[in-house]
């Protein structure tokens, strides 16, 4: 066994389950997906680790799993960050051209960058990407590469996505204890969105929602960059939470019921029917009324989704979504739930698949694993841009960069 530079991986440690998906990339950088591991997680709440050593453990099975369907040996990997303290947010960067001929250098556009990244961050934070959207030359705008141009006022819009520094280092420290290299960070929302989207809805417009265990992350692309990325700490387990709750069943009851009966809209067949809940020896404890379990249901991702789209519309990016809405993560499974998030975004919903990719369809076709598709996805890009520069390839990246890196325009 043995990892070469063209072995790319991601690992995602989800509220649900930690899932390692590796991926090979081809000397046309074409990445086909050839293994994947994965352990049910018990030490992770709401996306962020509460229990190191049990998370380090899960990792080292998950890895092992992955090592042996793919047969190589892991040494490093794209390790995906999410949780309610991720924040994203535009920053304008400015910067005056001083050179006698006004003509913009590399230097200026370095820059102003620069300026577009000192940002007042609360002092615990730190930034996980910053992503140029495009340029601005004298107020002109749209300009993709201002370098050669003439101008005297040079300005950039970046999109930022930071989040509480210990946290983030915690995710990396608790991988580099299972004698793992981190090659970056990457927000899993951004991983699952290149996962799903192809570069035409990007430029369209889309929003990707990943709804997970205890997250849903939410990312906006439109004209090829991203505008807008987001977390909410509600996921799929506030569902079961809710249903245990309000038919007063145990915890795992509800998440069974969810999985077997659930739905995001009301069925017909649901009105009228009750569902008997037995014991071992079959008898009868309780019966639940499955148009009340589908209604609690229904006004939760309901909710969940009024939350997100009424930030969008804070936003003003409600009608660049052309190419619509696309779904994955765990908790998209739940039946109608498209349909559900059709009525409140009132614009397309499908349930979005890692198409440029192939291998492996166990890991290609499940919603849950977008977000470690991206991954691999993500540091197949990165390698491709240090070969076109010339620099060192491979998976061994340097972790110096792992903070501020950059998604341009891909
Ligand atoms: N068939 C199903 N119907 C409804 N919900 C489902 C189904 N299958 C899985 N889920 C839900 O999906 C969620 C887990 O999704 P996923 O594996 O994407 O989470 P995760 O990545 O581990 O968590 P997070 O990203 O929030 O940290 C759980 O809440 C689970 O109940
Ligand atoms: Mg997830």
């Amino acid at each position: 066994m043995f990892e070469d530079s063209n072995i790319v991986v991601g690992l995602e440690i989800g509220t649900s389950k930690i899932c390692v998906v590796v991926g090979e990339q081809n000397a046309e950088g074409a990445v086909n997906i050839i293994g994947l591991g994965q352990s049910l997680s018990s030490g992770v709440r709401k996306g962020e680790i509460c229990d190191t050593e049990k998370v380090e453990q899960e990792v080292r099975a998950a890895i092992f799993e992955a090592e042996q369907m793919a047969d190589v040996e892991i040494r490093s990997v794209y390790l995906g960050v999410t949780g309610g303290h991720i924040r994203g947010f535009n920053n304008r960067g400015v910067h005056p051209v001083v050179s006698a001929d006004r003509e913009i250098s590399d230097d200026d556009v370095q820059d102003v960058i620069k300026n577009a990244k000192a940002i007042n961050l609360p002092a615990e934070n730190t930034v996980v990407h910053a992503v140029r959207q495009h340029f601005f030359v004298d107020g002109q705008d749209g300009v993709t590469n201002p370098v050669g141009m003439l101008g005297a006022r040079l300005e950039v819009d970046m999109h930022v996505i930071h989040g509480h520094a210990n946290r983030l280092q915690n995710a990396i420290r608790l991988v580099r204890a299972t004698q793992l290299e981190v090659n970056e960070i990457v927000f899993t929302g951004i991983a699952s969105a290149l996962a799903l989207l192809s570069s035409e809805q990007k430029e369209l417009g889309a929003l990707v929602i990943d709804i997970g265990g205890g997250t849903t992350e939410f990312v906006v692309y439109s004209e090829g960059v991203i505008r807008h990325a987001g977390v909410l700490a509600v996921g799929g387990d506030h569902v079961s939470n809710d249903l245990a709750f309000g038919l007063k069943v145990p915890l795992s009851r509800a998440q069974k019921l969810k999985h077997e009966y659930g739905s995001a809209l009301i069925t017909e067949a649901a009105k009228g029917q009750t569902i008997s809940i037995t014991n071992e020896l079959g008898l009868t404890l309780k019966t639940v009324n499955l148009e009340h379990l589908q209604r609690i249901m229904s006004l939760r991702l309901e909710e969940l989704f009024e939350i997100i789209a009424h930030e969008l519309e804070k936003a003003g990016l409600t009608d660049y979504l052309r190419a619509g809405v696309f779904l994955c993560g765990g908790g998209s499974r739940v039946p109608a739930i498209a349909k559900l998030a059709e009525r409140v975004f009132q614009m397309n919903v499908t349930h979005g698949h890692a198409g440029s990719m192939s291998g492996i369809t166990a890991a290609l076709d499940q919603p849950e694993f977008a977000a470690a598709i991206g991954l691999v996805k993500y540091g197949s890009l990165k390698n491709r841009r240090r070969e076109r520069r010339g620099g060192l390839g491979g998976t061994l990246g340097s972790i110096k960069n792992m903070f501020g890196s950059f998604l341009q325009r891909s």
